[in-house]
């Protein structure tokens, strides 16, 4: 694995950690490849339930894709990096285990469009967010321009965009767009605490909550109804439907087993 991503597995949770601080975390093309690599070993390994994504150092999450490397891209080199980063953020998005942002600094730019990628983003009362792109004349190109519209709406996503401003971890909140705001020294125990309740829930039916939001809300509602009927019905086919509905009869707590 590159030096540039680290990857820490404690209990069912992996920790993927971007780890450029000196650069305040800036995604390069090796650092996603990177980013992508930790999470395909975290979706390949049965023990894991739940992946968290935060930048080293006490500033930054990541404040954007490298301005050096893509300062001298082509046009069509440009599309091709974009594509290549709006791809990456994809699989993120479909990952079947649920994907926490801890947003400990700056998350600008293609790092606030790697945050919208996750499902939650539990941030840092330190947090700034923005999408600066504009004041280098250019825009968003790893998926911000749809994305965050969808989590905040399009008025807001208009404002960020089009301004350039940052905002703070608390207007984040107020917004929607960060899910939680804790004091910085606590926000490892806040994602630990968050991702250990996501692992007491069954995780076959997680994935299909995370499948019917993600494919759902890219489609009309008709179709995205359809899907989630079909979702539905797959979750009574597994022994963690039996075993959740039974405990509940029993007034005792689940222990799914994955299946
Ligand atoms: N790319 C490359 N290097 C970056 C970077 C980035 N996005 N952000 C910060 N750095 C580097 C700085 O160049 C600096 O390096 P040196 O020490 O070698 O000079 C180092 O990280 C520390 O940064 P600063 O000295 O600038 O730190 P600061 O505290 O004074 O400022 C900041 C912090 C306001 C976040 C500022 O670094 C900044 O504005 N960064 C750029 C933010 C940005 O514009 N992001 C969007 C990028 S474009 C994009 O992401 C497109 C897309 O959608 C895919």
């Amino acid at each position: 694995m590159d030096d540039n991503v680290l990857y820490e597995a404690t209990g069912s949770v992996a920790w993927i950690t971007i780890n450029k601080p000196q650069k305040l975390n800036a995604l390069d093309r090796n650092t996603v490849e990177a980013i992508a690599a930790a999470a395909g070993r975290a979706q390949d390994d049965d023990a894991i339930r739940v992946i968290v994504l935060t930048g080293a150092g006490e500033k930054a999450f990541v404040a954007g894709a490298d301005i050096k490397e893509m300062s001298t891209l082509e046009p069509a080199e440009a599309q091709s990096f974009s594509r290549f980063l709006q791809d990456s953020l994809d699989r993120l998005e479909r990952s079947p285990k649920p994907v926490i942002a801890a947003i400990n600094g700056f998350a600008l730019g293609g790092g606030c469009e790697l945050a919208l990628a996750c499902h939650v983003r539990i941030a840092a009362d330190n947090a700034r967010f923005g999408q600066p792109e504009v004041s280098l004349g250019l825009m968003p190109g790893a998926g911000g321009t749809q994305r965050l519209q969808r989590v905040v709406g399009r008025g807001r996503a208009l404002d960020l965009i089009l301004s350039g401003e940052m905002i703070d971890a608390a207007e984040a909140h107020r917004i929607g767009l960060a899910n939680q705001v804790v004091p910085a020294a606590d926000l490892r125990d806040a994602v630990t605490a968050y991702a250990e309740k996501l692992c007491s829930k069954s995780p076959l039916a997680l994935a299909r909550c995370i499948e019917a939001i993600v494919s759902g809300g890219e489609t009309g509602q008709h179709e995205a109804m359809v899907l989630e009927a079909g979702l539905f019905g797959l979750c009574f086919a597994t022994e963690d439907m039996r075993e959740g509905t039974t405990a509940f009869l029993e007034k005792r707590q689940a222990d799914f087993p994955g299946r």
